[in-house]
């Protein structure tokens, strides 16, 4: 299949994984790009950017495909060293970047001149407008539906992606809550030229998590997934369990009043203990409504494969057979 996006990031089919804490490490995006999609490394999940450039490197090592490096701007107590990650990135030969959190003006020179692609992801048409404005090569729309921060605005993707295809010139893949070939056409019709994925790569074979993170999602519904940080303007996307129910009952008693602070032994720190230990109870971990349509450990050549397959079956007989009826 090709599209704008193939096209951009020279990769064999439209389908992107989105950087993840603590998953996206250079396993995970090197199998997603083997299997002709786009992998990519979470940047900040590197401690330094000595460990990013490592961590390029390894990435390397696994494929000759090409890969990229997620950049999170999100609110932090200390901010990370954004400038010596950008040098990791464009001395490592990346060639696409996806921001996400706040606008990446302060980044986008460099990684421009550099001649790296950006896509940021965005959870409204107005940011992904001002991202275009500001000279960014695509967006990733993520919706209401997705795992991790789905803003503030709570839109859906069904509403969202015609949306943004309605305003954008820049090309843009969907985000949140797709999972397989049905999502892919079904993003392709609404405007979108690809899609990206985030839950689903976590319950693959190469997916580098604990087996009790893969086995949650597989047993996961669309109707575990809760809603935390709601008060403090940061909401995030996560599968409910003990440690998500202490939050919930502590925004319920404090209010408006919560601080992070009140919250912090149940999300600060916490990825490495779930997704590398497997304590599943340990914090609170981003997952996507999407959980409800996983239901398999797939290798990611299997899962991208699949998802084609199923593409291509549903334009070509389900679809094109209503219209030649
Ligand atoms: C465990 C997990 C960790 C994530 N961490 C990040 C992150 O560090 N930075 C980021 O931009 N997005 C992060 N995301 C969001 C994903 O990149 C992607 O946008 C989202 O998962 C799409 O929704 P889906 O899970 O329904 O596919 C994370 C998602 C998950 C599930």
């Amino acid at each position: 299949m090709k599209t704008i996006i193939t096209e951009m990031f020279n990769i064999e089919h439209p389908i992107i994984q989105g950087g993840m804490h603590y998953v996206g490490f250079a396993e995970m995006a090197a199998a997603v790009s083997n299997a002709g999609g786009l992998g990519i490394i979470t940047g900040l999940t590197q401690r330094s950017p000595a460990d990013l450039a490592n961590e390029i490197a390894r990435c390397k090592d696994m494929t000759t495909k090409p890969f990229g490096v997620n950049l999170t701007f999100l609110p932090t107590v200390n901010a990370p060293d954004y400038p010596g990650y950008v040098k990791a990135i464009i001395e490592g030969g990346i060639k696409v970047v996806e921001t996400a959190g706040r606008n990446p003006a302060e980044v986008l020179p460099y990684l421009k001149d550099a001649g790296i692609h950006v896509i940021h992801k965005c959870t409204s048409v107005r940011h992904a407008l001002k991202a275009q404005s500001i000279g960014c090569d695509a967006v990733s729309v993520d919706g209401f539906e997705c795992g991790g921060h789905p803003g503030e605005d709570d839109i859906p993707n069904m509403i969202l992606l015609p949306r943004a295809a309605d305003e954008l010139e820049i090309p843009f893949v969907s985000s949140g809550g797709m999972a397989d070939g049905r999502s892919l056409v079904a993003s392709l019709a609404m405007g979108a030229q690809g899609m990206n994925m985030g839950t689903r790569f976590i319950a693959t074979k190469e997916a580098p998590v604990h087996d009790n993170v893969k086995q949650a999602i597989l047993q996961a519904s669309e109707l575990d997934t809760r809603l935390v940080m709601r008060p403090l303007r940061n909401t995030e996307r996560v599968l409910n369990n003990k440690a998500v129910e202490r939050i919930l009952e502590k925004e319920q008693a404090l209010g408006k009043d919560i601080q992070f602070e009140d919250i912090i032994e149940e999300v600060a720190g916490v990825y490495p203990k779930i997704m590398s230990e497997g304590t599943m109870d340990a914090g609170a971990w981003s997952c996507g409504m999407v959980a409800g349509l996983i239901n398999d450990i797939p290798s990611c050549q299997e899962l991208i494969d699949r998802i084609m397959q199923e593409a291509d079956d549903i334009i070509q007989q389900r679809l094109g057979g209503m219209l030649n009826a």
